[in-house]
């Protein structure tokens, strides 16, 4: 991120997890009731484990913020762990295929424990609180996000591209995130049925932002491209291990002629799209079509029926260790989709409008 820059910090049985999230301009109302409804959202969603059950994430900000009121300064934002325990937390040797354990021990040479610690998912607590203060800011400007899932292991709900911000409507009542009631069904018995046989599930999800202005990125730098700007946001989330902007896939096995977005006079001299397939970005640039992306995430490594590993302090074969652990996390990764797109799309407004004060109203 250009002006925008944040840093988060904290263990996932420390005493807090925080984000610093500096480059906010002053005289943004920073509704923390809002904070509290995303950090919530991400709590939320059918499959998630004990740990769930025993947070109750709500934010404090520390500082940047006067009457309620941002100043431009640094906001510190701390989520307090409930269960807060790191020097009782249980030593563990055996490394969990498709976490960090193995990886972050032979890179570092540290315990399976102090790896674990930082590259748990809680982190991204920290990420949704900082990407509510981005999405009020984006709100000033008219714009709006909007996420759901769309598969979860081999339940596909057949929903499509999304148009309008109605096509999200009904996601946030479902236990997993899905606007579709028979696709939901569906789904939490997927989560069951993986629970019963020790498994976890990953899944497909959908985030879209209504009302960007056209002109955020830049197709003159590689890292100002605002396609690749948001695919390392997706990226940055805890399993998520794919990334499309528009149907790109499907754009990727039709001719030319099928895909592309075709230029017809829009009110007032502008332009208009008769589709989106591009999902909002053309050569790096938003075009003022909604931006769309679908993020795949792969299924939760922790299983409660383990699968081999290596225990690391006597080298023979053990069964993965096993922490408390979500079946599925998708409809949660979806709230963090939303706010890593808030925060890219917020750097980038902030980019194209002059970094020192709030951007003004919807053009
Ligand atoms: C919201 C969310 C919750 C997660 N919950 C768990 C969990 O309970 N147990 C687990 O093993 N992994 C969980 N994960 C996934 C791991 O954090 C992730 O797989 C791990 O950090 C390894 O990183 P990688 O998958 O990107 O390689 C979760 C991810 C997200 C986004």
């Amino acid at each position: 991120m250009r002006i925008l820059r944040l840093l988060t910090a904290g263990e996932s049985h420390g005493p807090a997890v925080s984000a610093l999230l500096d480059g906010i301009p002053p005289g943004l109302v920073l509704d923390e009731s809002h904070v509290n409804r995303r950090l919530a959202m991400r709590q939320g969603g059918y499959g998630r484990g004990g740990r769930q059950q025993i947070e109750h994430d709500t934010v404090k900000v520390l500082s940047g913020v006067r009457k309620g009121v941002t100043t431009g300064a640094p906001l510190l934002l701390v989520i307090e762990n409930r269960d807060s325990r790191l020097d009782e937390t249980p030593e563990l040797t055996v490394p969990r295929p498709g976490h960090a354990d193995l990886a972050g021990h032979i890179k570092y040479g540290i315990g399976i424990r102090e790896v674990l610690e930082r590259a748990s998912a809680r982190d991204t607590a920290a990420r949704v609180a900082a990407g509510a203060v981005a999405e009020l800011l984006l709100q000033r400007a008219g714009c709006r996000i909007f996420g759901r899932v769309t598969a979860l292991g081999d339940v596909d709900s057949g929903l499509a591209f999304p148009a309008v911000p109605e096509d999200f409507a009904g996601a946030d009542e479902s236990e997993m995130r899905c606007p579709d009631d028979d696709a939901t069904t569906r789904m939490k018995e997927a989560v069951d049925r993986a629970r019963e046989n020790g498994d976890s599930l990953g899944g497909i999800f959908q985030v879209a932002a209504f009302g960007v202005p056209p002109g955020l990125g830049s197709h003159v730098q590689w890292d100002r491209r605002a396609d690749a700007v948001i695919a390392h946001a997706f990226m940055s989330i805890p399993a998520i291990k794919g990334v499309e902007i528009g149907p790109a896939f499907a754009n990727a096995r039709l001719p030319g002629s099928s895909v592309h977005d075709e230029i017809v006079p829009g009110g007032g001299g502008g332009y208009r799209r008769l589709s989106n397939r591009a999902g909002g970005i053309e050569g790096g640039i938003t075009n003022g079509e909604p931006v769309v992306v679908c993020a795949a995430m792969k299924p939760i490594p922790t299983l409660a029926a383990p699968l081999k590993s290596i225990d690391i302090s006597t080298g023979e074969e053990a069964p993965a260790s096993r922490e408390r652990a979500d079946v599925t996390a998708v409809p949660a990764a979806v709230v963090v989709g939303e706010a890593m797109l808030a925060l890219v799309l917020a750097d980038m407004l902030l980019e194209r409008t002059g970094d020192d004060r709030l951007p003004k109203g919807p053009r």
